[in-house]
C-alpha cells in the first residue's frame, strides 16, 4: 500500500490548479443513464472513485471512453468522459460495487425513472457514521414507486403508468436526496416540487446539466425546486464545476504553513463561509480572475469557532482540515459537527501530531499548541486523511500518511499540487 512522507516546515507558495469536483462528477455521470444519448463530461478529475463509478456504470450497459488529458506534471487534468447508456442491461447495483462505493446507490433513481424498476444493494456502514437512505426511498415513494427492503437490497418499481410528478417535503436537508429527487422527477409525468431541498453548488450543476439534456427544473440553488417531467432526455455536453472542497483544503495548508498560493480556476462564492473562517484565522484572501489568492506571512493563527451545516453554511467536508488549522491556533477554539456523528476520527490521529483535542459530544475543542511533531499517522476517511497531511506540513520533522487510497479517492495529484508550491512531499510507493 501506498504512503506519503512529508517533512513539515516548508512555506506553501506558488499556483495550485482547483481540479473538477468529485461530488459533481459523481451524479453528474450517474445522469448519462437516464439518456440513450451520449453524455460528454469536461473537467473530470483523476480519482479512485470516478474511475470505480465508470466501470458500475459499464455494469448496466454504458459505454464510456475517456479521452483528454491525463494527470499531467504540474498537476492539472481535467478528464473528457463520453458515457452512452444506449441500452440498460442490467437494473441491478450489487452489494460487491454499492459497498465500495456510496454514491454508487444513486443509480436507483434514474434507473427507474427510465427502466420503471431497479434493484440496488443498501451501501452498508461508512466510516463517517450511519449514513441512512430512507429519505431517498421516500422521494421514490413520492413519485409512486414501490419500495421494498429484500436481504439487503432495495426493490422498487414504478407502477405501469411510470413515476408520477409530486410534492416532495424533505425534513432535513440532504444532497443525496435532492440529488434523487431531480433526476427521478426529471422523468416523471407531471410537475414535482422540492421543499427543503439542498443548496449545494453541486446540485445546481447536476440541475445545470439536466436543463441541458432537456429537463425542466427550476430553482436549483434554492429551498425549493420545480420540475416539470419529460418523456425523454437527450445527450449534451457539460463542465463539471470546480472543486470548492479541494481549494477550501489549500487554502487552509496555506493558512498552516504560510505563503502565498493561488488557487486557480475556483470562485470564491463556491465556499464562501470556509474563506471567511480561513480570514479571521489570520490569512489574507483576494479574489482575481485566475482565482482566489490566499495568503498568510508573520502573525500566528487566530481561533475560529465553526459549525457545520449545509451550504452556505460551513461544509462538513472542510471540518477536519480546519481542525488541522486550529491545532496550532493561538488559543482555544470549538468545531460543532451537525451533519454526521462519529466524524471526528482524525482527532486520534492529530493527535500523534502532538495536537490538544477534546472530543465532547458533537463538539471538538482544540487547545491551539505551538508545535507540532511528525509521527506516522493512519488516514481514516477521505476528508480525515487530508486533514493530517496539512497538520503534516506544519508538523516539525518528517511525518508519514498511511493508508492513502483514502486520499486517492478525492484528492487529484495531492502531492505533486503540494510540491510545486515548495512543500516536502512524496509517495512511497509499497514493494511489489
Ligand atoms: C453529505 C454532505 C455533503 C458532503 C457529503 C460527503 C450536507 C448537507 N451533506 O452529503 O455536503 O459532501 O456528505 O461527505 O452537508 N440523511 C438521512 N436520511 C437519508 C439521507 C440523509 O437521515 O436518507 C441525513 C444524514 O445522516 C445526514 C444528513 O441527512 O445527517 C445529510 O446527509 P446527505 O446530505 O444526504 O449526505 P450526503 O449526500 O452524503
Amino acid at each position: 500500500m501506498d504512503r506519503i512522507r512529508i517533512v513539515g516546515g516548508k512555506e506553501l507558495n506558488g499556483t495550485i490548479p482547483i481540479s473538477g469536483a468529485k461530488n459533481a462528477a459523481l451524479p453528474l455521470m450517474i445522469a448519462s443513464l437516464l439518456t440513450a444519448d451520449r453524455l460528454t463530461l469536461d473537467n473530470v478529475p483523476n480519482l479512485a472513485d470516478v474511475n470505480m463509478l465508470v466501470r458500475i456504470l459499464g455494469n448496466h450497459g454504458v459505454d464510456y471512453t475517456i479521452n483528454g488529458k491525463r494527470a499531467g506534471e504540474n498537476g492539472t487534468t481535467g478528464r473528457t468522459i463520453h458515457l452512452t447508456a444506449g441500452e440498460i442491461v442490467d437494473t441491478l447495483a450489487p452489494y460487491e460495487l454499492v459497498s465500495k462505493m456510496r454514491a454508487s446507490f444513486w443509480v436507483i433513481a434514474p434507473l427507474l425513472a427510465r427502466m420503471g424498476e431497479a434493484k440496488v444493494s443498501l451501501p452498508g456502514g461508512c466510516a463517517i457514521g450511519t449514513r441512512p437512505v430512507d429519505l431517498l426511498l421516500m422521494v421514490l415513494e413520492r413519485l409512486g414507486a414501490s419500495v421494498d427492503i429484500d436481504a439487503g437490497y432495495v426493490v422498487t418499481k414504478a407502477g405501469s403508468g411510470g413515476l408520477k410528478g409530486a410534492e416532495i417535503e424533505f425534513p432535513k436537508v440532504t444532497v443525496g436526496g435532492t440529488h434523487t429527487a431531480l433526476m427521478a422527477a426529471s422523468l416523471a409525468h407531471g410537475k414535482s416540487v422540492v421543499h427543503n431541498a439542498a443548496r449545494e453548488p453541486e446540485i445546481v450543476d447536476l440541475a445545470d446539466c439536466l436543463n441541458k439534456m432537456g429537463a425542466r427544473i427550476r430553482g436549483a440553488g434554492t429551498s425549493t425546486i420545480e420540475i416539470d417531467g419529460v418523456a425523454h432526455l437527450s445527450g449534451t455536453r457539460h463542465a463539471v464545476l470546480p472543486d470548492r472542497i479541494e481549494a477550501g483544503t489549500y487554502a487552509c495548508a496555506v493558512a498552516m504553513t504560510g505563503g502565498d498560493v493561488m488557487l486557480e480556476g475556483v470562485r470564491p462564492e463556491l465556499f464562501q463561509s470556509a474563506l471567511d473562517a480561513i480570514e479571521k484565522a489570520g490569512a489574507v484572501v483576494t479574489t482575481t480572475n485566475e482565482g482566489v489568492r490566499i495568503k498568510r506571512n508573520g502573525a500566528g493563527i487566530s481561533p475560529v469557532d465553526v459549525t457545520t451545516a449545509p451550504f452556505p453554511g460551513f461544509p462538513t467536508d472542510l471540518q477536519a482540515q480546519f481542525m488541522a488549522l486550529m491545532t496550532r491556533a493561538k488559543g482555544q477554539s470549538k468545531i460543532t459537527e451537525t451533519i454526521f456523528e462519529n466524524r471526528f476520527m482524525h482527532v486520534q490521529e492529530l493527535a500523534r501530531l502532538g495536537s490538544h483535542i477534546r472530543l465532547d459530544g458533537d463538539c471538538a475543542i482544540v487547545e491551539g499548541v505551538e508545535r507540532l511533531k511528525g509521527a506516522p499517522v493512519m488516514a481514516t476517511d477521505l476528508r480525515a486523511s487530508v486533514s493530517l497531511v496539512i497538520a503534516a506540513l506544519a508538523a516539525e520533522g518528517e511525518t508519514m500518511v498511511n493508508r492513502v487510497y483514502h486520499l486517492d479517492r478525492g484528492f487529484e495529484n495531492l502531492e505533486r499540487k503540494l510540491g510545486a508550491c515548495g512543500a516536502q512531499i512524496e509517495r512511497v510507493s509499497a514493494p511489489g
